[in-house]
C-alpha cells in the first residue's frame, strides 16, 4: 500500500461549508490557491472526533479551490520532504482530485508562495528560494513549503478523494479538476502532542477506520 493516502471513515457526514458560496478570490488563470479560514467554518464534530483518537488540528485552517482546467501548484506543505499528515474532505467533480509527486535527480525548486489580504497566491520565480509565510498573528504550525514546476517531477500517485481522507502533505503535491464546476477542500494539519502526525503514525492509529 502507498504512503500517501487513504480513506478514513467518518461516523457523520460534512456538508460543503456555505461560507465557500461567498468567499472573494482572485480572478487567476487555471487558478488553484489555498487560503486560511476560520475555525467556524470547520464542523466542530471533526475535531471531537479526532479527540477520542488523541490527536489534535493545528489552529490554521486551510480551505484550496482549483477552478476547471486550474491547478493548485506541486507543492510541499513543508520546506522539505517528510510524512506530515493532512486530514482532508474534498467536495467536487468526480473527475477531480489529488496528485503526487517526486522530484526529478537535480530538480529546481521554482515557486514561491506569500499571503496577500489573507490569501495565499503562488507565484512563479527563477531559481532555488525558501520562503516563510506571513504569521498575521495566528499560531501557524507549517510556516514555509516549496513546489517545483511538474515538469521537474514525476508523477507517482492520483486520487479522486470524493470521501474523507488522510493524506501525506509532507510528499509533494497538486490538484487537479477536469470537471465543470468548482473542486473545494477543508484540510487539517495532524498533530499528535503538538509535533506534525506522521503517516504512519496515523495508519496505526485510524487502522479500524481507513480503507483503500
Ligand atoms: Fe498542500
Amino acid at each position: 500500500m502507498n504512503n500517501l493516502h487513504r480513506f478514513i471513515n467518518l461516523p457523520f457526514i460534512v456538508d460543503r461549508p456555505h461560507q465557500f458560496d461567498t468567499i472573494k478570490l482572485p480572478d487567476l488563470p487555471n487558478r488553484g490557491l489555498t487560503i486560511k479560514i476560520e475555525e467556524n467554518v470547520i464542523d466542530k464534530r471533526i475535531l471531537e472526533w479526532l479527540g477520542s483518537y488523541g490527536i489534535t488540528a493545528s489552529k490554521f485552517y486551510e480551505a484550496s479551490n482549483t477552478i476547471p482546467g486550474g491547478a493548485v501548484c506541486v507543492h510541499l506543505d513543508t520546506d522539505q520532504l517528510s510524512d506530515m499528515t493532512k486530514f482532508i474532505i474534498a467536495w467536487g467533480p468526480s473527475n477531480s482530485g489529488t496528485r503526487w509527486w517526486e522530484p526529478k535527480k537535480d530538480a529546481i525548486p521554482r515557486y514561491v508562495t506569500y499571503w496577500e489580504n489573507g490569501i495565499e497566491i503562488e507565484k512563479l520565480v527563477q531559481g532555488d528560494y525558501k520562503c516563510e509565510l506571513d504569521k498575521r498573528g495566528n499560531k501557524i504550525v507549517t510556516d514555509s513549503y516549496l513546489g517545483y514546476e511538474p515538469e521537474q517531477c514525476d508523477l507517482i500517485y492520483e486520487k479522486v478523494l470524493t470521501y474523507p481522507s488522510l493524506i501525506n502533505a509532507g510528499r509533494l503535491h497538486s490538484t487537479f479538476n477536469h470537471g465543470n464546476e468548482d473542486r473545494w477542500t477543508i484540510s487539517l494539519t495532524l498533530l499528535k502532542d503538538k509535533n506534525y502526525l506522521q503517516f504512519d503514525e496515523a495508519l496505526e492509529i485510524f487502522k479500524d477506520v481507513i480503507y483503500e
